[in-house]
């Protein structure tokens, strides 16, 4: 049985920004993009480690701080010609709250 763990709100995430959680699984970086959907990924680049959680969200990307490469915020995949991912977490909204899978397998969604 999945179980879904509530980590806050939607309003609790600045509009295209992002906000830590600590899990048993390292450091998860939740986005909030323009349209109010929500994302999970690892808050690891798939270059070099850089925090995804402190990059710029725009059309449903993330740009690491540290070397910009672009990063799919529903797959964790690399934008070519950039090539890696970082692994995604499922999320489930429900009236403005938001809660993680973090027992799910941590690979990566694009399969890479
Ligand atoms: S560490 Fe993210 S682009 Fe280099």
């Amino acid at each position: 049985m999945t179980e879904w763990t509530l980590i806050g709100h939607v309003a609790d995430i600045p509009r295209l920004g992002s906000r830590l959680v600590e899990t048993a699984q390292g450091l998860i970086a939740v986005f909030r993009d323009g349209q109010d959907q929500i994302f999970a990924l690892h808050n690891r680049c798939p270059h070099r480690g850089g925090p995804l959680s402190e990059g710029i969200v725009y059309g449903g990307r993330v740009s690491c701080p540290l070397h910009n490469w672009a990063i799919d915020l529903k797959t964790g995949q690399a934008v070519a010609p950039d090539n890696g991912c970082t692994p995604s977490v499922p999320v489930h909204v429900k009236d403005g709250a938001i809660a993680l899978c973090l027992d799910a397998p941590q690979a990566p969604a694009c399969g890479c």
